[in-house]
């Protein structure tokens, strides 16, 4: 197995593994701490079903569900409880999955949950002619990189996640929290493995800083959001068909390019579930100014 870093931002590949086969302790060992260090992994040239998909997700840990608050089982589609199909493809002018147009804002999957989405993990099956690239932020970077006056602003508040579902640019300023989840995080996220400290907030999915004046959050937020969008934090991830790309939603965030809407785009997605609540992670003022 050889791990090859794909960006100086984030993420890496994990050249020498088939996903068909049944992999060994060590090679999962190894695929571990390279998700640890690298926050994503990218293993190309898969040719896998949805259970090869399963198995090596349940090597992370459970399934994540689907289900919605307040809604039934039955109300998702056929694939399941923990099978979400990012796509596009419509059956009778209807999307057969979900987020399936265009252009996505940062977000990490699932921060409005008091337990959000550990990890998650696509699978491209069918893809369009041009675009449709994810672009993942390292939370760690730009955790470490806020100037050190920001740090001390932050350190110890926390934000709200809201989201309604569906949403992929937000277009209103704020989401329904009568019908839709919502949970406050920490700002600076400790991650239970690394130890580090990332910034947990992001454009699609953060409303407020909690305890602030709504100028003051406001503004903050427009620099976060801006900081964490730059591109010495971020690594693009072009799609072949076969790609899998599993990342970690506790120390990054992930956006979409634009891409067309004439043109079948097709991912299966999993989700790993977290067991360890989020906990707070002050980022070192000095970390930054020494670098
Ligand atoms: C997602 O945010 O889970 C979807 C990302 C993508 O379609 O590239």
């Amino acid at each position: 197995m050889e791990i090859v870093p794909l960006s100086d931002a984030v993420g890496a590949e994990i050249r020498g593994v088939d996903l068909r086969e049944t992999l060994t302790t060590e090679m999962l060992d190894q695929i571990e701490a390279a998700f640890h260090d690298y926050a994503i992994v990218v293993l190309r040239d898969q040719d896998i079903t949805l259970e090869q998909q399963k198995t090596f997700a349940l090597h992370f840990g459970e399934l994540g569900s689907r289900a919605r608050p307040g809604k039934k089982p039955n109300e998702l589609d056929e694939y399941g409880e923990h099978v979400m199909l990012v796509t596009n493809v419509r059956e009778n002018g209807k999307a057969i999955g979900s987020l399936p147009d265009g252009e996505m804002t940062f977000h990490a999957d699932t921060a409005y949950f008091e337990f959000p989405s550990k990890a998650t993990m696509l699978y491209a099956m069918e893809l369009p002619s041009w675009g449709g690239n994810t672009l993942f932020s390292n939370g760690y970077a730009a955790a470490e990189h806020l100037p050190e006056d920001m740090k001390r602003r932050l350190d110890g508040k926390k934000a709200m996640q809201v989201y309604e579902y569906g949403t992929t640019l937000k277009t209103k300023e704020k989401y329904d929290r009568e019908n839709f989840p919502y949970y406050a995080h920490p700002i600076f996220r400790k991650h239970p493995a690394t130890g580090r400290s990332a910034l947990f907030v992001s454009e699609l999915m953060t409303e407020e800083i909690v305890g602030m004046s709504k100028e003051e959050s406001d503004e903050i937020l427009a620099q976060l959001f801006e900081h964490q969008k730059q591109s010495e934090f971020v690594y693009e991830h072009e799609w072949k068909v076969g790609d899998l790309v599993m990342w970690d939603n506790r120390c990054t965030n992930h956006a979409r390019t634009d891409f067309p809407r004439d043109e079948r785009r097709m991912l299966r997605r999993l989700t790993i579930q977290d067991t360890t609540p989020v906990v707070e992670g002050a980022v070192p003022y000095t970390q930054a100014a020494a670098e």
